[in-house]
C-alpha cells in the first residue's frame, strides 16, 4: 500500500510492532461505515465517477459480509484493519479499488472510526448504567423504611433507612449518566476529510460525510482532528469515576455479606464455595467487580500518558489508545452488568440492620437535639450533656432508651420522659425530614424525582 519508495520489505520485528490488526479489526464495521460515507461523497461531489463509486459500495459490503460470515483472512503483513480492508476490496473489485482513498489518510480515517467506536460506547454504557439506576431504584422503592446504621469512619453514626444508602448511588451514577451525556455531546464531530493533517485540495463535502456518519458536523481544524484523543480520554474518564462508586458499592457488599455484619444476603446466583471449606459463601463478583474497575482506571492512565508528550500531528504512539480502551471498556460494562445484577438480588436483613442500627448510641444526636428543643439548651451544651449520659449507658453495658428517667435527671435535672420519644431508632429517621434527609417520606420524593428525570 506504501511501498514505492521502499526496495525491501520490514524486519519481523518491525512488522510485530507495528502491526495493529490483531486488535484493531474490531473497528471492521466502523471502518466499512467510514469508507462508505467518504465514497459516497466522492460521487456526490463529483471526484468519483458514479460506475467507480458503485463498485466501492458493492465490494465494501461484500468485505463487510466475509468478515462476519468468518471468511476473512486477516494479515499481520497488511498492518492494521484499515489496510486489510483495502487490500481486500482491490482483490475483489480492481482498479476501482485504489479511488476510494482519494482526499483521505489513515490518520483521519482512524480517527473517525475510533470515534464511531466510543461513541457506540459511550451509548452502551449510558443505557446500561441506566438499566442499574432502575434496580437500584426498585430495591431503594421497596426498602424506604427499613432503618440501618449509617456510618462514618466505619463507626455507627446515626440511625438511616436502607432506601437513603441506595438512593446515594443512585445520586452518583445520575451524575455518571451526565458525564457520559457530556463527552458524547462533545465528542460527535467527524475528522473524517482531515486527510493526513492539512486538508485536502479535493473539493470534498465533509458536511456531507459528518452527516451521513450521524455526527453533529465536522472538527474544526485538521491538525487537531489527527492529533487528538481527548474523546477517548473522557470516556476513560468517565467511565474510571463510574467505577470508582461501583467499586464502593461492591465493598460495601462485601462487608454486608460478612457473617460480622449480615446486613443483606446474596443468593447462589451471586456467590460461589470454596473448595476446602463446605460452610463458605464467597462475594466472588462484588469482589471482582472491585477489582475490575482496576483496568479502566489503568487504561485511563495509559493513554494519558501515551499522549502527554506528542508534537502534534499524527505520531504511531497514538496506535496505543485502543487496547488499554477495549479492555476498559469490556471491563466497565461486566461490572455494571454484575452489579445490576447483584442489587437486584439481595436482599436487606431487615432485622439485623435495625437490631444495628440502634447500637453504638446512634441516637446520641437525637437526645442532644431534644436538649436543644426541650429545655432550649445551646448545643454545644447538649453536646457535652449527651456525651456524659452516653458515657453513663456504656459504663453499665446498656443503650441509651435503657437507662431510667432518675439516672438521665442525674446529670441533668430537667429532663423529662418526653426524652424517650426521641431515642428509637424509627423516632430518629422519621424526624430527619430535611430536603435529601434519610426520613422514609423524603427518600420517596428522592425516588420519584429520580424516576422522573431519567424517565423511568
Ligand atoms: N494503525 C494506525 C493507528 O491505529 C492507523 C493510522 C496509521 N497512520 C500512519 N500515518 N501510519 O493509529
Amino acid at each position: 500500500m506504501w511501498g514505492g519508495r521502499f526496495d525491501r520489505g520490514p524486519a519481523e520485528i518491525m512488522e510485530k510492532i507495528n502491526a495493529s490488526i490483531d486488535f484493531d479489526r474490531k473497528l471492521y464495521a466502523q471502518d466499512i461505515a467510514g469508507s462508505k460515507a467518504h465514497a459516497g461523497m466522492l460521487v456526490a461531489t463529483g471526484i468519483l465517477t458514479r460506475a467507480d463509486g458503485d463498485q466501492i459500495q458493492a465490494g465494501l459490503d461484500a468485505v463487510k459480509a466475509e468478515i462476519e460470515e468468518g471468511r476473512f483472512v486477516f494479515r499481520k503483513d497488511r498492518e492494521d484493519i484499515h489496510l486489510n480492508i483495502e487490500a481486500r476490496l482491490a482483490e475483489l473489485i480492481g482498479p476501482a479499488a485504489g479511488r476510494l482513498h482519494t482526499a483521505r489518510s489513515r490518520n483521519d480515517q482512524v480517527a473517525t472510526d475510533f470515534r464511531l467506536w466510543v461513541r457506540d460506547a459511550l451509548d452502551g454504557l449510558i443505557g446500561q448504567t441506566t438499566g442499574l439506576v432502575a434496580a437500584l431504584l426498585a430495591q431503594a422503592d421497596a426498602h424506604t423504611e427499613v432503618v440501618m446504621p449509617g456510618f462514618t469512619h466505619l463507626q455507627v453514626a446515626q440511625p438511616i433507612t436502607f432506601g437513603h444508602h441506595l438512593m446515594a448511588y443512585v445520586a452518583m451514577l445520575e451524575r455518571d449518566i451526565g458525564r457520559l451525556r457530556d463527552a458524547r455531546a462533545r465528542m460527535n464531530e467527524c475528522p473524517l476529510g482531515a486527510a493526513a493533517l492539512a486538508g485536502t485540495s479535493f473539493p470534498i463535502d465533509r458536511h456531507m460525510t459528518a452527516a451521513s456518519l450521524g455526527f453533529d458536523g465536522p472538527t474544526a481544524n485538521s491538525l487537531d482532528s489527527v492529533s487528538s484523543r481527548d474523546f477517548a480520554l473522557e470516556y476513560l474518564a468517565a467511565a474510571s469515576i463510574l467505577g470508582v462508586h461501583l467499586s464502593r458499592l461492591a465493598e460495601e457488599i462485601v462487608i454486608w455479606t460478612s457473617a460480622q455484619f449480615r446486613f443483606v444476603s446474596l443468593t447462589d446466583a451471586f456467590t460461589t464455595g470454596s473448595s476446602i471449606m463446605p460452610q463458605k459463601r464467597n462475594p466472588d463478583a462484588a469482589e471482582l467487580a472491585r477489582a475490575k474497575v482496576g483496568r479502566v482506571i489503568g487504561a485511563l492512565n495509559t493513554l494519558l500518558i501515551v499522549m502527554k508528550g506528542l508534537p502534534l500531528a499524527y505520531a504511531k504512539d497514538m496506535q496505543e489508545d485502543k487496547e488499554p480502551t477495549f479492555d476498559a471498556a469490556e471491563a466497565i460494562e461486566l461490572v455494571v452488568a454484575a452489579m445490576a445484577g447483584m442489587i437486584a438480588d439481595l436482599k436487606p436483613n431487615e432485622a439485623v440492620l435495625k437490631a444495628a442500627a440502634g447500637t453504638g448510641f446512634s441516637t446520641a444526636t437525637d437526645l442532644a437535639d431534644w436538649l436543644v428543643r426541650a429545655l432550649n439548651m445551646p448545643f454545644r451544651e447538649a453536646h457535652h450533656v449527651t456525651g456524659r449520659i452516653v458515657k453513663l449507658a456504656e459504663g453499665k453495658g446498656i443503650d441509651l432508651d435503657a437507662l431510667s428517667l432518675a439516672e438521665m435527671q442525674a446529670v441533668e435535672p430537667r429532663i423529662t420522659d418526653a426524652v424517650f420519644g426521641v431515642l428509637s431508632v424509627d423516632n430518629s429517621v422519621a424526624s430527619r425530614v430535611s430536603f435529601g434527609g434519610t426520613a422514609p417520606s423524603g427518600v420517596r420524593t428522592q425516588i420519584a424525582a429520580a424516576r422522573g428525570r431519567l424517565g423511568l
